[in-house]
């Protein structure tokens, strides 16, 4: 997806394997969390209609991966409940600079980067667990999830140019693996 992207430490699909329960649960929270957050940015630019139109289509598809991963989790009768969220993506937004358009501009690169970096992570997981049914259904949604990346990268590329968006994107991209390798050994997608 990201040629940039630093790849996730091999011992995260040990740890991920070890505790794949709460990793659904987590990555049911996730999948409601990345709706939310689209829906966040139409609130904040209500007038830039082209992120309107991108991100309802993407939320509608975020909550229906949130149906779809609670489904998973129903048909293993494993206990739904409230997670205390990886600290990842408010660490990463720390990088999100205030002036406009360049807060835009950041908060579009990094929700890029939380896209790749569950895309990755899926193909992890699709490689890894041994439940056959399981693996298609993160084969599945990890092409929505590069899809996803993609839009946020466009989007960007609308509100700066090309060079600089590319230029952003590395560093946020350092930035994120650095948030990443700092993050806590917990069981969760972006853990
Ligand atoms: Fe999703
Ligand atoms: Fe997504």
């Amino acid at each position: 997806v990201l040629a940039f992207l630093v790849p996730s430490d091999p011992d995260w699909v040990r740890r991920a394997l070890h505790d794949l329960d709460e990793i659904l649960v987590d990555h049911a929270h996730c999948e409601k969390k990345a709706a939310s957050s689209a829906l966040a940015l139409l609130f904040r630019y209500p007038e830039r209609l082209e992120l309107a139109f991108a991100l309802t289509r993407l939320a509608r598809e975020e909550l229906a991966h949130y149906e779809e991963v609670l489904g998973q989790i129903q048909a293993r009768g494993i206990p739904f409940g409230h997670r205390v969220p990886a600290p990842y993506a408010g660490r990463l937004m720390t990088a999100v600079r205030r002036e406009e358009p360049r807060r835009l501009l950041d908060s579009l690169l990094c929700m890029a980067l939380i896209e790749a970096r569950s895309c990755e992570r899926m193909r992890l997981l699709a490689e890894a667990v041994p439940d056959p049914a399981l693996a298609r259904f993160y084969g599945g949604l990890l092409r929505s999830e590069a899809r996803h990346y993609r839009t946020y990268v466009s989007l960007a590329e609308r509100v700066g140019p090309r060079t600089e968006v590319r230029r952003r994107l590395e560093e946020l991209a350092r930035h994120e693996a650095e948030v990443l390798a700092r993050v806590s050994a917990m069981a969760r997608m972006h853990g």
